[in-house]
């Protein structure tokens, strides 16, 4: 049996490397010509264990953007975007594309196999009809399951092996393979669905159950400012509560191809079907709101201040969405950067993984030069040297991730600023 991962990104990369840990047959196919090129040298911004492991144990990989190879594959993984257009509608053309390249090129009898995050429905309805168009008939000329990926880049403990999947067929006997190949891939256990649907939607659930949990904590942060207490405080003092409350952290916006994404395939699907589901909605207008808010906590400090925003030297530290990693897909730093210089300040970066957007070789640099400074990413280096380096040039530390310790630099004379703190 041999299996071609299709679009090695995020995902695909390290589901390619384990299914090669685990002695498959396989190769990778990828439509980006410059990153499969890149991935035969070894370079890649992916970072975990298990790419990592794979590089140094394998010297040979296959890597390729050739279609015709598709047709010595057995098994097809497709790891493709599923992102959201300008209007936020969810955008199914990786997801037609790919498929319609196992359609064109692949081999009758395959199992396909989609991990990308997908609404529930999507395979009946998007997937099985390109299927029928070709007059290929399912559990004869192929088998469809869905099974998604959870990984969580940056995350040391879980990687692709160890973390559990749910896997959902098209037919009971799709499911089987599915099963079939998923429990020889992963160490971790695989829960079978009842459907394909059930499977779609439990990776949309999971991801939307940390929007709207983000959005609550970011609501109560705004509470906070204006009730004068620590929302910080607060929250960590609600943790103590042994069960039946899980802690969420407020924060100037949320990033990565996943949370802010997501949401949108359950709305705009749940719509479609008749159904406003009006609190996703919200929860995702408040979180998009913590860019404007917090560049808007800036200005009204630095007025306070008696310094206008115009021509204010702003230093963002941090365009990655999340810390310790380079990916900077829905950043809400580029948010806050837009907004920042139409109010005329002078904005410049500093991110020590993304060095093609940062100004200065380092963070202290940096600091010397401004006079503001927004934390949109806690980045180890930031966390650790800040509270160190920074000194009174600056007049406003904003903590966008609530990651430091106030007095450190009120004792500098600096005004410090977190979110809800
Ligand atoms: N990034 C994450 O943390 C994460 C976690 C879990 C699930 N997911 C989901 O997995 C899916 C993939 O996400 P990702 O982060 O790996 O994306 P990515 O952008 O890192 O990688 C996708 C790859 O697919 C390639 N591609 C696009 N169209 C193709 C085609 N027709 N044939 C072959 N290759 C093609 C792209 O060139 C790219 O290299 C998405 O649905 C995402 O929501 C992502």
């Amino acid at each position: 049996m041999k299996i071609c991962v299709i679009g090695l990104g995020y995902v695909g990369l390290p589901i390619y490397f384990q299914a090669k840990f685990k002695g498959f047959d396989v190769f990778g196919f990828d439509v980006n010509k410059k990153k499969i090129e890149e991935l035969k040298d070894g370079i890649t911004e992916i970072k975990g264990r298990i790419p990592e492991q794979g590089f140094a144990k394998f010297k040979e990989n296959d890597f390729t953007f050739d279609v015709t190879r598709l047709k010595e594959a057995d098994v097809y993984i497709i790891c493709v975007p599923t992102p959201i257009d300008e209007f936020k509608n969810p955008d199914y053309s990786f997801v037609i594309g790919a498929t319609q390249l196992v359609i064109d090129n692949g081999k009758k009898g395959c199992l396909v196999c989609e991990e990308s995050t997908v609404n529930p429905g999507t395979m009946e309805e998007i997937v099985m009809p390109l299927f029928d168009k070709a007059n290929w008939i399912v559990d004869k000329d192929y088998h469809l399951v869905h099974c998604p990926e959870r990984i969580d880049p940056g995350n040391e403990n879980y990687e692709v092996d160890n973390i559990p999947r749910c896997i959902g067929g098209l037919t009971e006997k799709s499911l089987e393979k599915g099963y079939e190949l998923y429990s020889k891939l992963i160490d971790a256990p695989i829960k079978k669905m009842s459907s394909i649907r059930a499977a779609e939607m439990t990776k949309i659930v999971e991801n939307t159950f940390r929007d709207v949990n983000i959005a609550y904590v970011n609501q109560l942060a705004k509470i906070a400012d204006v009730i004068d207490v620590d929302i910080k405080e607060v929250i960590e003092g609600a943790a103590t509560k042994p069960y039946a409350f899980m802690p969420h952290w407020p924060g100037i916006g949320i990033g990565g191809h996943c949370i802010p994404v997501d949401p949108y395939y359950l709305i705009e699907y749940s719509k479609h079907k008749g159904l406003d589901p009006k609190f996703l909605s919200l929860s995702r207008e408040v979180n998009d709101s913590m860019p404007k808010y917090s560049v808007g906590k800036v200005q009204e400090i630095l007025n306070e201040l008696g310094k206008p925003m115009k021509d204010t030297k702003v230093l963002i530290l941090g365009y990655s969405y999340k810390a310790n990693v380079s990916d900077e897909r829905e950043t809400p730093a580029k948010e806050v950067i837009k907004i920042l210089k139409e109010r005329l300040a002078d904005v410049k970066v500093y991110d020590p993984f993304i060095l093609n957007k940062s100004e200065f070789n380092n963070l202290q640099d940096a600091l010397n030069w401004s006079e503001a400074v927004i934390l949109c990413t806690a980045h180890n280096e930031f966390v650790d040297n800040v509270p160190k380096l920074i000194k009174n040039n600056v007049i406003l530390l904003f903590d966008g991730r609530n990651v430091f310790d106030k007095e450190l630099f009120v004792k500098k004379g600096i005004r410090y600023k977190g979110i809800g703190r």
